[in-house]
């Protein structure tokens, strides 16, 4: 296995999920109700796949390699920049999630700019980031890590995705994926 290029295709599947997300926020401008169960499943899929299933095997395995090996730079790049951005990703999914709650009770202009603002920003978050990773860090990572250090991070990614295969994180995460973007794209 390489760990790199699976981490790319799964980049691949949470720009599917920006594409819904921006999908269904210009429906709601153009007139449509909001689908508060729709979005859930959005925050769903952005929790368990983008952040626990992707972001987990950046943080716990290509990441604490690149910080552990590579010097001030990729420290810098890593938990300057990375890592905040995963935590803005995680607080723009909780904003939404309180809003759509909001909303679900008791519907308001406030809470709907609310959801569409925060559905958004992460989206935009996503795409910008997903972006420097193809780009700059995986990059960095592929030429800079020694080919025994790629290995072992290949070994730890791949007991990574059996554990969670067996739990079945990617089967269900990919057929939410799957309605969305029919319902969406
Ligand atoms: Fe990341
Ligand atoms: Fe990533």
């Amino acid at each position: 296995m390489n760990s790199i290029e699976l981490m790319v295709q799964e980049h691949k599947n949470i720009l599917a999920l920006v594409a819904v997300i921006r999908n269904a926020g210009c429906r709601i401008l153009e007139g449509a109700p909001i689908e508060v169960n729709d979005f859930r499943d959005m925050i769903t899929f952005a929790r368990t796949y983008a952040d626990q299933h992707h972001h987990g095997k950046e943080e716990r395995i290509l990441f604490r390699e690149m910080t552990g090996r590579l010097g001030p730079a990729a420290v810098k790049l890593i938990q300057h920049g990375m890592l905040v951005e995963h935590d803005m990703g995680r607080f723009h999914l909780g904003e939404l999630e309180v809003a759509l709650e909001r909303y679900e009770s008791a519907p308001n202009t406030l809470d709907k700019l609310e959801i569409l603002v925060n559905a958004g920003v992460w989206a935009n978050l996503l795409q910008r980031h997903i972006d420097k990773e193809d780009n700059v860090v995986y990059t960095f990572a592929g030429r800079s890590l020694t080919d025994d250090v790629l290995q072992s991070i290949n070994s730890e990614v791949e007991l990574f995705e059996n554990q969670a295969e067996e739990k079945g994180v990617q089967e269900t995460a990919l057929n939410l994926l799957k309605h969305l973007t029919e319902k969406y794209c």
